[in-house]
């Protein structure tokens, strides 16, 4: 396709016109589609709902009656199972609770109200955290509610911009953390590279408490092909900074988001003392849902077959967005994308200062998209530029007709930037 960027005032006023005559055509039709958050659609629910009535039993294995209270760091059958998918020994895990994101908010206040062992609380200090951008939105808002200062790291193909992570860490003592989404990166869809993850692990911070807040949230979700995230705990372990990671990850995604499986993994020292700050708050999470998922799934080659069952129902539509902006927009100077290589979103940049205007467009017309800016902590995109598209919530039909509308969105607003200039 040609390059939009070089057309004259004429031709560009010609397509403005053809562009807003379709999307007023949409616009009729009173849309009402959502492709803001990552969730799954209702196909990717339904395959388990065989968890709902999987209990034969009320005793784990070591017999404990799971209907009452205890084991308050999880069943050993279901440590078992995450251990064997992760790779994590069970004596690292924290398995119970229905977040991840809970997890890394408990881990967060503990931190900023007691301080890692040995240290001040993070409440009383300067803290400023790293977040590489684009990123999960909610990592920013709860660093935001414990008033640490975000710090904004470009994230590349192969996880962040590391010369620009050391130096950071290395000089100033109130950085003391890093959000990583190591596994398709949410929202960009990238893999950290071992070598990154190492300098990781391995570099000097001034703050001798610097934390890797490591969200491994789509550890298990390929799509077209199998990847794995590197092995951070022992990565930081072999590099003498054994209780620099704290490691996320659940079932949200894999079963029922908010209806899983929480869990925490970190060196036997951090798990002892988050086990200890965790007891004063729980007298044991839901055993229940924990056997559920244990005897649902068999083990962890069950989880990974069942994985391969949701690439397929999601496939289709990412191969649809990617297809789209590939026909729509490739040479034309509008849009930039990379491909994700699997986890739950397509990340896209428009030209600096449109993807306010497409977002608030496509919603004039009844789709909602992931808000302008949400990739960027304080909402703030710099460029105004970045959209997260998320497929897995509509059916193909739908996602059909929101890419449509999308198209239209980017073009007309992109028509109007071209025109300023
Ligand atoms: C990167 C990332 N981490 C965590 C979560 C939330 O996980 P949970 O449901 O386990 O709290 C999400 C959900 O969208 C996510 O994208």
């Amino acid at each position: 396709m040609s390059d939009w960027t070089t057309y004259s005032k004429e031709e560009l006023l010609e397509l403005k016109a053809e562009t807003q005559k379709r999307y007023d055509e949409y616009k009729a039709k009173g849309l009402k589609l959502d492709l803001s958050r990552g969730k799954p659609g209702s196909d990717v629910l339904d395959l388990s709902n065989g968890l709902l009535g999987a209990l034969d039993t009320y005793k784990s294995e070591n017999g404990t009656d799971i209907r009452n209270y205890g084991v308050p760091t999880g069943l050993p059958e279901a440590k078992k199972l995450f251990s064997d998918l992760l790779g994590i020994p069970a004596a690292n895990l924290i398995v119970g609770g229905n977040s991840s994101l809970t997890h890394m908010y408990n881990v967060f206040a503990f931190l900023h109200l007691f301080g890692p062992k040995g240290f001040a609380p993070w409440s009383k200090q300067k803290v400023k955290i790293l977040c590489p951008c684009p990123g999960y939105d909610r990592h920013f808002t709860l660093t935001d509610d414990f008033g640490a200062e975000m710090v904004v790291v470009p994230l590349k193909e192969d996880g962040p911009d590391m010369d620009l992570v050391e130096k950071l860490a290395a000089e100033d003592e109130s950085v003391k953390g890093i959000w990583i989404i190591p596994l398709y990166s949410n929202p960009t869809g990238g893999i950290i590279s071992s070598e990154k993850a190492k300098r990781l692990a391995s570099m000097k911070t001034a703050a001798k408490d610097f934390r890797i807040f490591w969200d491994n949230a789509y550890g298990v979700h390929h799509i077209w092909e199998k990847n794995t995230a590197p092995d951070i705990l022992k990565l930081t372990a072999e590099a003498g900074n054994a209780d620099r990671a704290y490691y996320f990850f659940s079932t949200s995604k894999i079963n029922f988001p908010g209806g899983g499986i929480g869990l925490v993994a970190a060196s036997e020292e951090n798990v002892a003392e988050l086990a200890a700050h965790y007891a004063k708050a729980t007298i044991g999470f839901d055993k229940i849902i924990q056997l559920k998922t244990v005897k649902f799934f068999g083990n962890a080659d069950g989880i990974v077959a069942h994985m391969e069952r949701i690439a397929e129902l999601l496939r289709p539509r990412f191969d649809h967005v990617l297809g789209t902006l590939h026909k729509e927009f490739s040479g034309t100077g509008l849009l930039t994308w990379t491909p994700p290589k699997g986890g739950y979103f397509v990340s896209v940049d428009t030209l600096p200062g449109c993807a306010k205007a497409v977002v608030a467009l496509a919603k004039d017309a009844g789709v909602v998209l992931t808000g302008a800016g949400a990739t960027y902590p304080h909402k703030a995109d710099p460029n105004d530029s970045n959209i997260r598209i998320a497929p897995t919530y509509p059916d193909l039909d739908e996602l059909e007709e929101t890419m449509e509308l999308l198209v239209l969105c980017i073009k007309l607003v992109s028509i109007d930037k071209l025109l300023e200039v």
